[in-house]
């Protein structure tokens, strides 16, 4: 594998905010950060699972920790002021498609709320520079072709967390060009850009809804994985492949104005895979007769196909996936039979990152 494309010299020492820190993805940024010796200050609600990754490694040590809301606007700004950050890294989110069915207004609230309340934040803050905000790859609108999309194509969602991801992005734009624009970033200083991932996977989700950790948990019960829609395409990828692109993104966007807009991290287009083909493979990595089966039950709508195309931040940023689907699954496996057999997870994470960013 070539050596990441990250600057280690930028992020010694560097002050960076980050909320969602206790989730499965803030807890894999938090393990980068400390690799890369950032200050890292994290504010977030409590792990919004039990057992959570966060909580296991006892990654409150590898941070300043405060638990906070934000949809609560003073508290959330009181933390960026305390906090004093150069770099942020928005990740905090109602993330499933199925909670937001059950709970649009919350989801709304906390994903377009949440996210104005922390670029507003920023708009007071002298010292910061970069603001990278995560949104998904479901903020465009899925008219249902085989394509990947690129960062110019509609944005839309049907469901209400889709929707709102979308509609994020309509905020940061205008944050953007109302508050940041890049012609003059000398006065306000600041470089806002939103990234879009594609279907993460990896070690330390517990969420429900989301196909490994609902795998792993029917495997280590000896029970077959019900499946939703085993023919539905998704861009998936190793949760540590699009936290590497958020970091390069935020490094670029210090100096340069022209790397604030929206970016697309997700594997190649041609690698997009079903979800039975994932949960074939990962029942392969499991052993012991681990299996799927189709759930018969009726489910919401989700979009039969999604593919990104990752062209943009290859060429333009330097960022590639560095692991292949099957490697991917292979590490999410390793880690969760780890956690099955009570082993020492942060040793086994951090064997997993060290490897990946060489
Ligand atoms: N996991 C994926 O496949 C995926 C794919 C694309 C994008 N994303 C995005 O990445 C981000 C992180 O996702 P994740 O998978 O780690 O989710 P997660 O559910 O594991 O973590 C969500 C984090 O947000 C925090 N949070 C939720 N509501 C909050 C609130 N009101 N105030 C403060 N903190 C709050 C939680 O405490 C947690 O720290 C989200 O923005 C999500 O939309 C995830």
């Amino acid at each position: 594998m070539e050596s990441l494309a990250l600057n280690r010299a930028f992020w010694r020492g560097r002050r960076v905010f980050v909320t969602g820190h206790t989730g499965f993805k803030g807890a894999w940024l938090l393990l980068m950060l400390r690799e890369l010796g950032a200050e890292a200050h994290g504010f977030s609600l409590p792990p919004p699972t039990g057992p959570s990754m966060f909580a296991l490694l006892g990654l409150q040590r590898y941070c300043r920790h405060a638990v906070g809301d934000i949809r609560d606007r003073d508290g959330l700004s009181a933390a960026l002021a305390e906090a004093r950050p150069e770099v942020v890294l928005h990740m905090a989110a109602q993330p499933l498609v199925r909670a937001s069915y059950d709970d649009p207004v919350v989801t709304y609230a906390t994903n377009v709320m949440g996210t104005v309340h922390l670029l507003d934040a920023c708009r007071h803050e002298a010292g910061v520079r970069s603001v990278v905000a995560i949104t998904t790859d479901k903020v465009y609108d899925n008219v249902g072709w085989v394509w990947g999309y690129r960062e110019n194509d509609r944005l839309g969602g049907t469901d209400p967390y889709s929707n709102s991801k979308a509609a994020c992005e309509l905020a940061i734009d205008s944050y953007r060009r109302s508050f940041f624009p890049p012609a003059k970033r000398d006065v306000h200083g600041v470089g806002l850009a939103s990234a879009r991932a594609g279907n993460v996977i990896g070690g330390g989700d517990f969420a429900v809804d989301r196909l490994v950790p609902d795998a792993l948990r029917a495997f280590a019960a000896g029970e077959p994985l019900m499946i939703r829609n085993p023919l539905s395409v998704r861009p998936w990828q190793h949760v540590m492949e699009p936290l590497a692109g958020y970091l390069l993104l935020a490094e670029r966007l210090f100096d340069d104005g022209a790397f604030a807009t929206g970016w697309n991290f997700g594997p190649r287009t041609d690698e997009s895979a079903p979800v039975k083909d994932v949960a074939d493979r990962l029942a392969a990595h499991w052993g012991e007769g681990a299996s799927w089966a189709q759930d018969p039950a009726e489910h919401p709508h989700e979009a039969a196909t999604l593919k990104l195309d990752p062209t943009k931040a290859r060429l333009e940023l330097g960022w590639a996936p560095r692991l292949a689907l099957d490697d991917a699954l292979r590490l999410t496996a390793e880690w969760y039979r780890a956690w099955a057999r009570g082993e020492d997870l942060l040793a086994v994470s951090e064997r997993q990152l060290r490897a990946y960013m060489g």
